[in-house]
């Protein structure tokens, strides 16, 4: 195919066009295989959130794949941490599918990763084959399992009581971000300073940071919302144990009243899951974390998200 693939920054002209891509690549996948393209809305713009944000946050990261006149045929977003690089949202045009274009910008993206002595890791759909078998085939290996959950918030609350330690959650700031990186370092084996600082210093987006200390006053986890209208979605976080992920979920909820959003737990999290259901919720897909060289170590409960996939 007459194509080129590369790392480069993204204009403003080039963010439209990678919005309109992103969104025609997962209606028309996800209509195709499965009758489920309405998920995506009909509109493209909402989708510019996931260029503003990348290149607010990993400026030039991005791996566009060009045709002969320059269009955007493909995108393949990269975040580079300090313990690996990880790597979404990857897409490519609907007619430009099956000859190789994704493979070719992961080639790139695995590059770089093996230059800089670092695993690479996402998060994919387990109803998307196409995906799972492309990273799958280029060396990934299928980690932890999640479900994803969608909710309506009862406008009147969550049904039933709160967790014990929900009382003990509150809202992070600045000076919490050390901290928080350090908890996920310990719990996950990955660093990721750069996302927590973001979050809560906004640039771009508009994210919610929930924390519950412990009793030394360190944290016990944390819990990411993006709140942005064209990005509700819980996550990312991380907790030492279920109870304190129970406890920040159920804030982190309560603070959603009257809304609808997606969260994803670790399957293995049975209380939490059980008590997201208890609360209404309805699995909509399951995703499975790839990495091309997991962390044995990792523990705790995590919350990944999609906007900054960068875990
Ligand atoms: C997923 C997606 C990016 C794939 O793009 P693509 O350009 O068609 O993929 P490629 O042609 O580069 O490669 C697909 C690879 O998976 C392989 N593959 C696909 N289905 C497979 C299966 N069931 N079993 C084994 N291998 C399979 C193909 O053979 C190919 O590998 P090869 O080149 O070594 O033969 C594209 O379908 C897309 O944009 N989908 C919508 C957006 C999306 O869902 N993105 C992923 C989630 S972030």
């Amino acid at each position: 195919m007459d194509c080129t693939v590369a790392f480069g920054p993204l204009s403003d002209a080039d963010r439209d066009a990678v919005a309109a891509l992103i969104h025609r690549s997962l209606v028309q996948w996800y209509e195709s295989r499965l009758r489920q393209g309405h998920r995506f809305g009909d509109q493209a713009a909402p989708f510019r959130i996931f260029p503003d944000v990348y290149e607010a946050l990993d400026p030039g990261e991005s791996i566009v794949a060009r045709g002969a006149g320059g269009e955007i045929l493909g995108v393949c977003f990269t975040h580079e941490r300090p313990t690996h690089l990880a790597i979404g949202i990857v897409a490519t045009a609907p007619e430009s599918g099956g000859r190789g274009l994704a493979k070719r910008m992961l080639e790139l993206a695995l590059a770089k990763a093996r230059r800089l002595g670092r695993p690479a890791r996402l998060v994919s759909s387990l109803l998307n084959l196409d995906s799972f078998s492309l990273y799958n085939r280029l060396g990934f290996v299928p980690g932890a399992l999640f479900q994803d959950l969608q909710l309506a918030v009862p406008a009147a609350g969550l049904p039933g009581p709160a967790p014990a330690d929900a009382a003990l959650v509150r809202t992070a700031g600045p000076a919490d971000a050390a901290a928080l990186a350090e908890l996920e370092y310990s719990l996950q084996g990955i660093r990721r300073d750069k996302d927590l600082a973001f979050f809560l210093q906004p640039t771009a987006g508009a994210w919610r940071v929930l924390t519950l200390p412990g009793a030394d006053g360190a944290p016990r986890g944390f819990l990411v919302t993006s709140t942005h209208p064209s990005a509700l979605m819980i996550g990312p976080g991380v907790a030492a144990d279920e109870a304190a992920a129970a406890a920040l979920l159920w804030r982190t909820l309560d603070l959603l009243r009257g809304k609808s959003v997606v969260f994803l737990l670790p399957c293995a999290a049975t209380n939490v899951v059980r008590a997201a259901y208890a609360w209404g919720a309805r699995n909509v897909e399951l995703h499975v974390a790839q990495s091309t060289a997991p962390f044995p170590s990792a523990r705790g409960v995590v919350f990944p998200t999609f906007l900054p996939e960068s875990g």
